[in-house]
């Protein structure tokens, strides 16, 4: 039997059109809109990506969006400086500089140096810290696990003592997700590259997510029949019959575990518009905090 294909897009798009009317609302109340900072720093192409389908969102939302765009030969002193800068401006409600840096770049101190009430993208080691202990809520979410849990819940995934597996243990997605699966109760298992026989571990999963970066790693026979599969992974492959000379694919190669998975998220179309969705929403919420404070 086929997996039912759990539709990102359409989840994601919903999520966008209310964050739409909270800034309508916002804004009819007198108060300007949210504002997003995005800083990306050298000339990752994927990364440019990322930062332009965020900066249209915004726009599509009523979000203003500040673009920053620093050369791959800035100091961490200039990357800093401007994330101090950022943290003055009564605008910004959001500061998002996209990962990775360049090498040379301390990401770490840079992530440090974001005002944790405009850390939209939660990865403030304070932030991160929160979401480690128990009884402790961190101010923001990061973006893609926090999409991958919406997903979950929307499709009314049992999470509370399911068995989690999540392949990959990276600080944007592996680690905050075992992370929060943990807090919703999940029994998690956090696996990767070293990990002694792989197949046998995800095979225990009733949740699957795989965040490992390896293009359509996870076969059929990686899969619980009827396990939820959430593909996060986004991998260029390449492939001279496209345009550019190159396709998308996730982790997870979605025509053998399809037919095994109860459920799948595919990749692209699954997580990759929820990331985007929670960043608009955490960009909202930063600016309805800032409105309260002030
Ligand atoms: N690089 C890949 N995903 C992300 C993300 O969600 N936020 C940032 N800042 N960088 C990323």
């Amino acid at each position: 039997m086929s997996a039912q294909i759990i539709d990102g897009k359409a989840i994601g798009l919903k999520v966008r059109e209310q964050v739409a009317k909270d800034v309508a609302e916002m804004v009819a109340e007198g108060y300007p809109p949210p504002g997003l900072a995005t800083v990306l720093v050298g000339e990752n192409p994927a990364s440019e990506v990322y930062v332009r389908m965020k900066q249209r969102a915004c726009a599509k939302a009523g979000i203003e969006s500040f673009g920053y765009i620093l050369p791959a030969t800035a100091t961490q002193e200039e990357v800093e400086n401007l994330v101090a800068e950022l943290n003055a401006d009564p605008k910004v409600n959001g500061i998002l500089v996209q990962l990775p840096l360049p090498s040379g770049l301390d990401d770490e101190r840079v992530l440090n140096a974001i005002d944790i009430e405009k850390d939209v993208d939660g990865f403030h080691p304070i932030n991160i810290g929160r979401l480690a202990q128990k009884g402790r809520e961190s101010m923001f979410v990061p973006c893609t696990p926090n999409g991958c849990l919406y997903l979950l819940d929307e499709m009314n995934v049992q999470i509370e003592g399911a068995n989690a597996v999540v392949l990959g243990r990276s600080n944007i997605v592996g680690m905050p997700l075992a992370l929060l699966l943990v807090k919703r109760d999940a029994t998690v298992t956090i696996c990767h590259s070293r990990s002694q026989d792989l197949p046998g571990i995800t095979r225990q999963a009733d949740i699957l997510l795989a965040a490992v970066g390896r293009p359509e790693m996870v076969k059929a026979d990686w899969v619980k029949p009827g396990a939820v599969v959430i593909d996060v992974g986004t991998n260029r492959i390449d492939d001279p019959s496209t345009e550019k000379g190159y396709r998308l694919v996730g982790d997870v190669d979605f025509d053998e575990v399809k037919e095994v998975a109860g459920m799948l998220s595919p990749s692209p179309g699954g997580v990759g518009p929820m990331t985007i969705a929670m960043l608009l929403r955490n960009t909202v919420r930063s600016a309805k905090m800032a409105h309260q404070n002030a």
